[in-house]
């Protein structure tokens, strides 16, 4: 059910930012998008890794409405967004090992894995007996859902299989009227989505998609050994299941991947992006994603570069790739980059 706006006007008059949908994260308007959740609505919210289409986890047409909107199939479940550990218990059995963890990454962003508890829809968890938890550490997200005192189900606020969002601009447009209100958090502090975890083995820890907080971060704190899985396990069921699930993270135009120096002649209808700026930064069609190389610019910037490379008309972009052994959040880089190339 969608809320009445009428009604929620009433309540709170919202204070608008510059661009239509995007509110600024006064107390006033932090309160409006809690009535809009309170009666089931979906907003935006920022969060350090990217903006999330959020509603109330625990309400069965606030869940619904997050899937239609994003165009998600019902088989790909949600994350499930805390405001502390109390709140993570009515959601998940909580094991050993996450006290651990929360005390090391949490709020950060970093998913794990739980055992559900029955309260949790089987829609958020598409059935499974597991749910996706995390605790963002953006101020205004946990403003927000402190004060609606009630966990917020959000995936990437993108339509399904598109980029995901770093600024509140790249969720306005994507969706414009769909998502008409949307919290401004300006650009996140990350930019790539959160490492998820799956602590539900009890002999190991399986990094399900990588992310900022790395397997040697995991590593160092936990007292099981820590492996990174290939791709996450609802994608390796989406890939038995042939037509269901396309490219992820992907913008429109074709992407290329390159090691070290591209291959070939580029067109003139070819973009060429490499991770730092390189020699070469004053011929046309070439972009860097940080001046230095700095590896949380490089994170930080990739899929604006995709979204903005996107709207140029170009043919193909070509994107240089961290090597395979570099660590850190440029395993996640890599990784939203393969993706992003798979024609799968
Ligand atoms: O950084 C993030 O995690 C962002 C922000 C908004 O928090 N959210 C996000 O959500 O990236 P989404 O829905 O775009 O990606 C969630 C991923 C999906 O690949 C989904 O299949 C996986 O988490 N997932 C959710 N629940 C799961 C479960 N019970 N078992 C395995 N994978 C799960
Ligand atoms: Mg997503």
């Amino acid at each position: 059910m969608q809320p009445d706006r009428k009604e929620i006007y009433r309540q709170a008059p919202p204070d608008r930012g510059a661009s239509s949908f995007i509110y600024p994260p006064t107390a006033g308007n932090i309160r409006f998008f809690v009535d809009v959740l309170r009666q089931g609505g979906v907003v935006a919210i920022p969060t350090e890794t990217v903006y999330g289409l959020a509603g109330l986890a625990l309400n069965q047409s606030a869940c619904r409405s997050i899937f239609e909107i994003k165009g998600r199939p019902l088989m790909d479940p949600l994350i499930v967004h805390a405001a502390n550990l109390d709140m993570v218990e009515i959601l998940a059995e909580v094991p050993e090992s996450l006290e651990i963890i929360s005390k090391a990454f949490w709020p950060g962003p970093l998913t794990v894995i739980l055992r559900k508890k029955p309260i949790v829809p089987d829609l958020v968890t598409a059935g499974k007996q597991t749910v996706a938890v995390r605790i963002p550490r953006n101020p205004v997200a946990r403003s927000l859902i402190s004060e609606l005192g009630a966990p917020l189900a959000a995936p990437s606020a993108n339509p399904f299989g598109y980029v995901s969002p770093s600024t509140p601009q790249h969720v306005a447009s994507s969706f414009a009227e769909k998502v008409p209100f949307i919290l401004d958090g300006g650009p996140c502090e990350i930019g790539l989505e959160s490492t998820i975890l799956d602590l539900t083995p009890r002999d190991r820890a399986d990094i399900l998609r990588p992310g900022a907080i790395s397997q040697e971060d995991l590593g160092a704190v936990l007292e099981l050994p820590v492996i990174q899985k290939q791709i996450s396990i609802s994608e390796q069921e989406a890939a038995t299941a042939p037509g269901t699930m396309h490219r992820h993270y992907s913008p429109k135009t074709k992407l290329l991947l390159f090691e070290g120096r591209p291959a070939g002649i580029m067109e003139s209808s070819d973009a060429t992006v490499f991770l730092k700026r390189p020699e070469n930064a004053g011929d046309a069609n070439i972009f860097w994603l940080s001046e230095q190389g700095d590896t949380g610019e490089i994170a930080r910037s990739l899929f604006s570069m995709m979204r903005m490379l996107d709207t140029k008309g170009y043919e193909r972009i070509h994107f240089q790739l961290p090597e395979s052994t570099a660590g850190g959040v440029l395993v996640a880089v890599r990784d939203r980059l393969q993706r992003a190339a798979s024609r799968a």
